[in-house]
């Protein structure tokens, strides 16, 4: 049906709930077998030894960053496009944000822009890289200057649960992979959620105690950690959802390619590239139209019944609380996709019938 397109559509079902709710009769609420089961089936659908079950997206890079023991004095170097949750618990640590401009096809980090910002900055400790909307970052180059320069690589791939480089998943290339339940994204907990990656078991082992308090296997508190754990209901809920993770990110890849053909030929937006080395798995789907035109796109669009929305409306860097600790900066690309980017409605329950619609809107616009 097609005179109202969401712009989101959580799929929680029967199977789901059940499951909750068997959890919830068991009493075992927290730090059981649960999680274990979750973090099982997704180290294996990022090909890695281990999978670490935490609170959300935020605290999986927040924890990983302590297991790399970046703090104050260290660099870090931040894509200037990304959700604000990258950098925060960068400056949360007291370390240093290095913003580094972005490809503008890919929306990624630009590695020759990394390049070039790593020989202004002493104490270069590590680089977050963000699989942006679902598009796997230029990983390999960014892979060949981390180990030139000696740093940690994180990959915030909390838009890309399943998306693969060279056909190896994202997560499994840095030190650490940090992904994300927040209920919008590819998958979710039914709730907040979130997951560490990595082949590292020295850093499974910390992180394992950083989200409990600190605690170890023996029950001693060697670190100073908080809690950060993933609810046992939460982690039930999240295996239903993985098991359909294939089936919904190849319809969003289907909604993808109808979108391209359908507004290949409209001259005044583009739409996102694809590139033959890697799979986009449409977190989002974002156009670029004439920055003057977005206010009023989006109020036809939502005119229309159809959802939009902008991710995001400002750099990273250019919030009031990252300006305030590390000043003024300025990034061409980034700035300019800011200014310009309308994420259309995305997501696996999109018909044809609705894109038609969409696309038909879109145009409508624009003539
Ligand atoms: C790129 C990116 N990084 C980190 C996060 C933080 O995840 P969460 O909201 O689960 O804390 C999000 C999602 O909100 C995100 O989109």
């Amino acid at each position: 049906m097609a005179d109202e397109v969401p712009f989101v559509d959580i799929t929680i079902d029967e199977e789901m709930i059940s499951e909750a709710e068997t959890v919830l009769k068991s009493g075992r609420l927290v730090k059981g077998p649960e999680c274990k089961a979750l973090e099982n089936s997704f180290a294996n659908l990022s090909s890695t030894d281990y999978a670490v079950g935490v609170s959300n997206g935020t605290a999986a890079l927040l924890l990983s960053m302590k297991a790399l023991n970046i703090g104050e004095g260290d660099h870090v170097f931040v894509p200037g496009h990304t959700y604000f949750a990258t950098v925060s618990p960068v400056l949360e640590l007291g370390a240093e944000p290095v913003f580094v401009d972005i490809d503008p096809d890919r929306y990624t980090m630009d590695p020759d822009q990394l390049n070039k910002a790593i020989t202004r900055v002493e104490n270069p400790k590590a680089v977050v890289v963000t699989h942006m909307h679902g598009q796997p970052a230029e990983i390999d180059s960014i892979l060949e200057i981390a180990d030139e320069y000696e740093l940690a690589v994180i990959e915030d791939a909390a838009q890309a649960h399943g998306a693969t480089y060279n056909g190896q998943p994202v997560g499994s290339f840095g030190d650490l992979g940090c992904f994300s339940f927040y209920p919008t994204k590819n998958m979710t907990v039914g709730g907040d959620g979130g997951m560490i990656t990595t082949n590292n078991p020295e850093f499974t082992t910390e992180i394992r105690a950083f989200r409990n308090h600190g605690r170890n296997e023996n029950g001693k508190h060697t670190y100073l950690g908080l809690n950060h754990r993933l609810d046992e209901i939460k982690a039930a809920v999240g295996q239903k959802q993985l098991k359909h993770l294939p089936d919904w990110t190849q319809a969003r890849r289907d909604a993808a390619s109808q979108y391209d053909e359908k507004l290949r030929n409209v001259e005044e937006i583009s739409t996102p590239e694809k590139y033959d080395q890697s799979t986009h798995v449409y977190h989002h789907y974002p156009i670029l139209v004439p920055a003057n035109d977005r206010e009023e796109f989006r109020a036809h669009l939502d005119e229309h019944g159809i959802g939009t929305g902008i991710h995001y409306e400002y750099a990273v860097y250019q919030h009031k609380a990252v300006r305030d600790r590390v000043g003024t900066t300025s990034l061409p690309i980034s700035e300019e996709i800011c200014s310009r980017t309308v994420s259309l409605p995305m997501h696996p329950q999109l018909s044809e019938e609705d894109i038609r619609y969409v696309c038909k809107n879109v145009k409508g616009y624009f003539q």
